[in-house]
């Protein structure tokens, strides 16, 4: 069975069980701004698991692409990649344990054929009700495991929210792969055992505390490994031997002209260069741009990194283009961005390793310097301030000095070098501190009530009083003259977010008239609208009626609308790529940020407008 075949027996396989077939998400994931990249095939559904909306159909398959970026490090042995495809299946609050169990195993033993004395399952320490549906399906007592919350408890994705016990399904490659301990069995990581299928029960959601809550309803998350699976089911003994990676592994030895499979270090090296390479051609894909932070700097890392291998391999020359012509190639027909956008990557990616081979050199001459000088005092230790000095003036990721370092004999002072880091944050931190004109500031320690938008459809609500803010602090009443913010119970009022000004208007109580001048949104739940009281008095609990200026809000509104033409209007003119990387829409004018690599011509200007 080729990759190709996995996908759509298993999407076959669930849409035959009632599953609707969901197209992958991109992997920047969407408003969700707790998560760098798409981690899980669940990640597009959270809402859904957290019962804040409800899908037309309970039942959920799909093939979604994933970017994990905790394993870089172990890129190039058998099994760790960046980039990978997940196949899940979910239940919405639909069934449980039991289905879940017994589709796996009817999916790997029947359809995929893969032999039932080679699969072993792993449980949740008192997960009592899943041992008895494994054992009822077949499964020896002895092949199901339980293991505690390191291997057997999956969630959150990020720092908050649907979580859960799991159960897996292991793949034995048979006693001559490993470490050959006898009693080597599942989670052993010497890589006979390989975990090919996540069984979530999703029950709970996790807060920023580490506190869990019951979902509504209990939920089924699933997620199967499809280059480990391609691997088991054709007896390949490492995702890079599948035929996921033999077109990107020809490519990169003809580049370099070794051959793969002779020589373990050439092997790692060849292996990283087609896993990055392929990789920063999905990131790329999907509208992640080179930077010096967030998506962006994981980007250049991963590109960075592959050239670095690259070099080892004698490859001193930009290459990576070719890499991602194969990845775009071979999986255009499974995920068509990348086709749409395929000029656009090639020529990203070679800007920035063309630009990143000027700052090897510098790097790399600096680098020789440090390390003679530290020869000469007879020191082997990197400093922190140096390392930072060649990260933030030169660019040169700290990841690389490491690895430099490493083949050296020397280290880096890894937490001198945090501290710089933390110096920096700090200092942007300082230099965006959430201000609202000095009126109001939000502590973190002020608990206050969350606050229900209901503004798409209304402009006018009535409302109650759920907190005052005078400076920080939370007070019980406001009188004429006083600035102030107020959080209400539900608000029509739109929060500044995202680039969109917030709205102007009144609030007005019985005994009292709030003119709001500014509304800002300060975490997802709770919006602040601040002002002046310019009549009577405000307190905590008043009912009132909150009223946002028409006319303003609907100039907002047209700018915004005109922001999405004007996005459409650009890739009619200058192509697919083109993303928005920002945008502000005001009552009185809209600017809209995109990526794009050159300056626009007069013609292209006028074309678009
Ligand atoms: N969300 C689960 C995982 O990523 C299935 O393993």
């Amino acid at each position: 069975m080729t990759s190709d075949e996995l996908r759509n027996a298993y999407l076959d396989f669930f849409a035959e069980k009632g599953h609707d077939i969901i197209p992958s998400a991109s992997l920047i994931p969407h408003g969700d701004p707790t998560l760098l990249f798409t981690s899980a095939g669940m990640v597009q559904f959270k809402d859904y698991f957290l019962g804040r909306t409800v899908p037309a159909n309970p039942r959920l398959a799909s093939c979604q692409k994933c970017f994990r970026m905790t394993d870089i490090e172990s890129v190039g042995d058998a099994s760790h990649l960046t980039f990978f495809e997940m196949l899940g299946n979910f239940s919405i609050g639909d069934y449980f344990k039991k289905e879940a169990t017994a589709w796996a195993w009817e999916f790997v033993t029947e359809r995929l054929k893969l032999p039932p004395e080679r699969l072993w399952v792993t449980i949740y320490l008192d997960d009592d009700e899943s041992f008895q549906y494994w054992k009822d399906i077949g499964v020896p007592e002895a092949r199901i495991l339980r293991f505690g919350e390191k291997d057997n408890f999956w969630g959150p994705a990020g720092d908050t929210g649907p979580c859960g016990p799991c159960s897996e399904l292991h793949y034995d490659f048979g006693e001559e792969v490993g470490c050959g301990k006898p009693d080597c069995k599942p989670n052993c990581e010497c890589g006979r055992f390989s975990e090919i299928w996540n069984l979530v029960f999703t029950q709970y959601n996790q807060d920023e505390n580490g506190q869990r809550t019951p979902l509504p309803r209990t939920n089924i998350d699933t997620g199967m490994g499809l280059e480990r699976t391609v691997e088991a089911i054709t007896g390949k003994t490492s995702v890079y031997e599948t035929e996921l990676f033999a077109p990107l592994l020809e490519r990169v030895a003809r580049l370099c002209g070794k051959k793969y499979g002779i020589e373990k270090e050439t092997d790692v090296a060849m292996r990283v260069v087609a896993e990055h390479g392929r990789g920063i051609t999905f990131l790329i894909g999907d509208g992640v741009i080179p930077s010096n932070e967030g998506r962006g700097y994981v980007l250049r890392r991963l590109l960075r990194r592959a050239a670095l291998f690259g070099r080892r391999l004698g490859l001193d020359r930009p290459f990576l283009t070719e890499v991602a012509r194969v990845s775009i190639e071979h999986m255009g027909h499974v995920y068509p961005e990348i086709t749409q956008r395929e000029d656009f990557i090639l020529k990203l990616i070679e800007v920035e390793e063309t630009r990143f081979e000027e700052t090897l050199s510098t790097g790399l001459e600096l680098l020789d310097g440090i390390t003679a000088d530290l020869a000469k005092k007879g020191k082997s230790e990197i400093s922190g301030k140096q390392a930072f000095k060649l990260y933030d003036t030169h660019g040169f990721p700290v990841e690389i000095t490491r690895e430099i370092a490493r083949e050296r004999g020397v280290t880096v002072d890894e937490a001198g070098f945090e501290q710089e880091m933390e110096r920096q944050r700090e200092r942007a931190r300082a230099a965006h501190k959430f201000e609202l004109k000095g009126t109001v500031r939000v502590g973190d320690s002020l608990d206050i009530k969350t606050s229900c938008f209901v503004g798409y459809n209304n402009l006018e609500c009535s409302s109650t009083i759920v907190d005052l803010l005078v400076a920080d602090k939370s007070v019980k009443t406001i009188k004429e003259g006083q600035e102030a913010g107020i959080i209400l119970s539900s608000t029509p009022f739109y929060g500044e977010m995202g680039g969109q000004v917030g709205d102007t208007g009144e609030i007005i109580g019985s005994s009292g008239r709030f003119s709001v001048s500014k509304t800002v949104r300060v975490s997802p739940d709770i919006i602040v609208h601040q002002g002046e009281v310019i009549r009577g008095s405000i307190s905590v609990g008043d009912e009132v009626k909150a009223i946002v200026d028409v006319e303003r809000r609907l100039d907002i509104a047209r700018n915004h609308t005109a922001t999405h033409l004007l996005q459409m209007a650009l890739r009619q003119v200058l192509g697919e790529h083109v993303q928005q990387r920002g945008s502000l829409v005001a009552p009185d004018r809209l600017r809209f940020d995109f990526s794009h690599l050159e300056a626009l011509t007069r013609e292209q200007v006028e074309k678009v407008s």
